[in-house]
């Protein structure tokens, strides 16, 4: 299975903060953003990730992650010239999927949770369909809103309605099967002349094939959209990361347990880093292995 991280858009919700920068690269709490959603692709398994950007943000994102050798995957980059719509992601990124499986999570969600990998493992190995995930949210018209019936089944999808029929929100993280590049390129632009990942995921669920997975409250789903979620979502890691002593989202980290890496890369790694928290942590790692931080998961 391929993986996606859609970092595209202008970011103008952020502004004056993203007028120089991408979004996708500013700070929550020890590390850039896109970390979150690239950890949770390769949590997943999923090692051939495609980064797609805007024009101009595309050159400091290959500054931050290269190829992606240091964390054990291999990083490809492709431009969204205009901002066409998340479902875009599978017609620009369509030699890189081929013909096979893939995820889609955008840049600036995180996910935080303990049984997450195994809920990942799961959606990454499933042939046929979709899945998605829903959260519980108090401000369900900021999202793509889904309607399940008594059994779990999905009856309904709403990009956004402004009287929502539930309080679940579809989280910005997706796994398609092979044919989805077929289905976003049959897709007619809304009125804002975007290609709508909701209307990808209505194809499936016409077909009785749009698997929705509940994250419970126990799951930890942040937002990035303003200044106040932004560090919120800064505190909440900072919270955990201080009380815990484990990093969440430590690329090389998730790398080594998986066995991506070895213990001398992430100890090049953490001195690259230098005398940062994310670097120290990278040494300890390196000199006691991750044993701890592997038994938590
Ligand atoms: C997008 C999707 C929406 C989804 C959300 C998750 O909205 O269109 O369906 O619920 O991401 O983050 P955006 O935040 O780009 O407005």
């Amino acid at each position: 299975m391929k993986g996606i991280v859609l970092a595209g858009g202008t970011g103008t919700r952020l502004y004056p903060l993203t007028i120089a920068t991408s979004k996708q690269l500013l700070p929550v709490f020890s590390k850039p953003m896109v970390y979150y959603p690239l950890s949770v692709l390769m949590m997943a398994g999923i090692r051939d990730i495609c980064v797609i950007t805007t024009p101009s943000d595309q050159d400091a994102f290959k500054r931050l992650l290269g190829n992606g050798s240091s964390f054990g995957v291999n990083l490809s980059y492709v431009v969204q010239s205009t901002p066409g719509g998340l479902a875009q992601a599978f017609v620009i990124a369509e030699n890189f999927i081929a013909s096979d499986r893939c995820a889609l999570v955008l840049g600036d969600n995180i996910f935080y949770g303990s049984n997450l990998t195994e809920l990942l493992k799961r959606a990454s190995s499933e042939d046929n369909g979709a899945t998605v995930f829903a959260y519980h949210v108090d401000n369900p018209s900021d999202y793509g809103v889904v309607v399940l019936d008594s059994y779990g089944c999905p009856t309904e999808i709403e990009e956004k309605p402004a009287v929502p029929r539930s309080h679940l929100a579809v989280t910005g993280l997706y796994f398609f099967d092979e044919t989805v590049v077929e289905r976003a390129k049959g897709l007619t632009p809304s009125s804002r002349g975007e290609l709508e990942i909701t209307d990808l995921n209505r194809t499936y669920l016409a077909e009785g094939s749009l698997n929705v997975v509940p994250l419970d409250r126990g799951f930890a789903w942040l937002d990035t959209g303003t200044y106040e979620s932004m560090l919120q979502a800064s505190n909440f890691v900072e919270a955990i990361e201080k009380r815990q002593g484990v990093m969440i989202s430590c690329l090389e980290e998730i790398a080594y347990i998986s066995g991506w890496i070895d213990s001398q890369s992430l100890a090049w790694s953490g001195a690259k880093m230098g005398n940062t928290l994310y670097g120290r942590y990278l040494l300890r790692l390196a000199e006691e292995g991750c044993k701890g931080a592997a038994d938590e998961r």
